[in-house]
This record gives C-alpha cells, sequence and structure tokens, in this order.
C-alpha cells in the first residue's frame, strides 16, 4: 500500500477537524436541550455528539496507518443556542448535508488521485452519511407535524431519551 500523497493527506486531516467541529456542535445541542428541560433530546444529541467522535478517530486511525500525520487544527466554536428544538434539528440536518458534501469532495478526489485504498475506506461515510441525514430530517419532520402541541413534545423526548451510544466492535478497528 502506498504512502497518503500531501493532498489526501490535509484534506483527511480537514475531514478529522470537520467530525470534531461535529461533535463539539451536537454537545452544544445537548447543552442547549439540557437548558430548556428536555432531557430526552439531550440525551440524543450527547450520543450524537459521542459518535462524532467515533466518525473523528476514525480518520485519525485511518492517517496513522497509512503512515501520515495527524495534524490537529483548532476546532471552531459551535452556536450555543437555538430558537426552538425544531431551530436545531434543522440546524442539525443541514449541518450533515454540508458534511455529505464534504465527504463527496473526498471520494472524488481519492478518485482523482487513484488512492484506491481511500477510496474504500471512505465508502462507510458515504453509506453512513445516508444515515446520519435521514435520522436528524426524521426528527425535522416529527418536529413540525407536532406543531404547538406540548404533550408530542414531552412523549417525543422520551422516546429520543432512548438513545443509547454503542461503542464501536474493537474487531471494526484497524
Ligand atoms: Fe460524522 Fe454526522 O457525520
Amino acid at each position: 500500500m502506498t504512502m497518503l500523497n500531501q493532498k489526501i493527506e490535509a484534506a483527511l486531516n480537514k475531514q478529522l477537524n470537520a467530525e470534531l467541529y461535529s461533535s463539539y456542535l451536537y454537545l452544544s445541542m445537548s447543552a442547549y436541550f439540557q437548558s430548556i428541560n428536555l432531557p430526552g433530546f439531550a440525551n440524543w444529541m450527547r450520543v450524537q455528539a459521542q459518535e462524532e467522535l467515533v466518525h473523528a478517530m476514525k480518520f485519525y486511525d485511518f492517517i496513522n496507518e497509512r503512515g501520515g500525520h495527524v495534524m490537529l487544527q483548532q476546532v471552531e466554536g459551535p452556536p450555543k443556542e437555538w430558537s426552538s428544538p425544531l431551530d436545531a434539528f434543522e440546524n442539525a440536518y443541514k449541518h450533515e448535508q454540508k458534511v455529505t458534501g464534504l465527504i463527496n469532495d473526498l471520494v472524488n478526489l481519492a478518485a482523482g488521485e487513484g488512492d484506491h485504498a481511500t477510496s474504500i475506506f471512505l465508502q462507510w461515510f458515504v453509506t453512513e452519511q445516508v444515515e446520519e441525514e435521514a435520522s436528524a430530517d426524521e426528527v425535522v419532520q416529527k418536529l413540525k407535524l407536532m406543531g404547538d402541541a406540548s404533550g408530542g413534545l414531552f412523549m417525543l423526548d422520551r422516546e429520543m431519551g432512548q438513545r443509547v451510544f454503542t461503542p464501536p466492535a474493537a474487531s471494526a478497528e484497524g
């Protein structure tokens, strides 16, 4: 296996930063939901933040495995407040669409550089992004449907409280 070329190494490091930012963004949303007394929504976002750290570490490990250098950059500060649960989830959905665009750009770059190992590595993220967009949009749609019915929000909060973080299996790493 050939070593990473510099262009790909830089792009993978940039995506590592983007995944860390995603984690930061969702952790900030978790704190927001906590502050408006929606512990289930806060739990959902906290789990999401943990999943983003897993994404970040996949890039971290892959860069190392390919003999590249991990170059950690400053992580931008996320917003701290949203105007409503719907506003936060619409934001999350838009963010995931943006991340999908970044992954697609990476896929194109890897193909252009003829880096098949990176192309294959990125396939997992292509599939994951379909799920990431769908799960954020699902909550957006539920929130839109219930409108101002606070009973619905209470029920949905209970449902969101069920989400559990599943650490990746050790065998899937490396
Ligand atoms: Fe790392 Fe939400 O995609």
